[in-house]
């Protein structure tokens, strides 16, 4: 466990304006935060700049999609040379939404992993199963083949995090339960430990999304194999500072 620091990740998704970001940084940057906690907020990419320049550096802040290339004629994209040059460390990668909002296949998304770790971006890299694949029983061949494809294009795990995600418990008020989570992230530390090393697999933070809130962050917390959380909704608002403090 000393190995693996906890990790928090906020998710703000398409979500405020310069005003009500600015009142959550201000919330952020004036809380006592657990110094053994990981923070990093995952803003809008138009916002990438204004979050950086003004929250405090203790806090990382990540993109929330790049493209798989440094420039080009790729319109709406924004490449991790960008995001670098924001002073921004980080990119959310997989996440649900870009998977079945947008489209986005697991090649792909292998791709945007490959590229964002050579241009040394640190990578929250997202897999979970829907719900019909949950009550089908093939959550675990869902995932590992997510996981597949992620650590086929990773070469230092030192810099990734992998974010469990069930897309049933995204956004919906239905948290997993902590014996849910601890199952899955089980799973995955012994899928690493198989298929990557045995390092890895002791090393790798796997957190956890999914609805979590101020009021079951502890819970799940304590589970151990849960090494923090990626935090949708409650990550915009003052509840975040508890669930960065879930372990304190
Ligand atoms: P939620 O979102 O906490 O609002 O469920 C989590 C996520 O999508 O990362």
């Amino acid at each position: 466990m000393a190995l693996r620091s906890f990790f928090v990740g906020g998710n703000w998704k398409m979500n405020g304006n310069k005003e009500s970001l600015g009142e959550l940084i201000g919330t952020l940057n004036t809380a006592t935060l657990d110094e053994n906690t990981e923070v990093v907020c995952g803003a809008p990419s138009i916002y990438l700049d204004f979050v950086r320049s003004n929250l405090d550096s203790r806090i990382g802040v990540a993109a929330q999609n790049c493209y798989k290339v440094t420039k080009g004629a790729f319109t709406g994209e924004i490449s991790p040379a960008m995001i670098k040059d924001c002073g921004v460390d980080w990119v959310i990668l997989g996440h649900s939404e870009r998977r079945h909002v947008f489209g986005e296949s697991d090649e792909l998304i292998g791709q945007k992993v490959a590229h964002a770790l050579e241009s040394d971006l640190g990578v929250i890299a997202c897999i979970g199963e829907k719900l019909e694949e949950r009550e089908a029983g093939t959550t675990e061949e869902v995932v590992y083949n997510q996981t597949q494809v992620i650590a086929e294009n990773v070469k230092d795990w030192g810099k990734v995090v992998l974010a469990y995600e069930p897309v049933w418990a995204i956004g919906t008020g239905k948290t997993a339960t902590p014996d849910q989570a601890q199952e899955v992230h089980e799973k995955l530390r012994a899928w690493l430990r198989a298929n990557v090393s045995d390092d890895v697999a002791d090393s790798v933070r796997i957190i956890y999304g999914g609805s979590v809130t101020g009021a079951n962050c502890r819970e799940l917390a304590s589970q151990e194999d849960v090494d923090g959380f990626l935090v949708g909704g409650a990550s915009l608002k003052p509840e975040f500072v508890d669930i960065i403090n879930a372990q304190a």
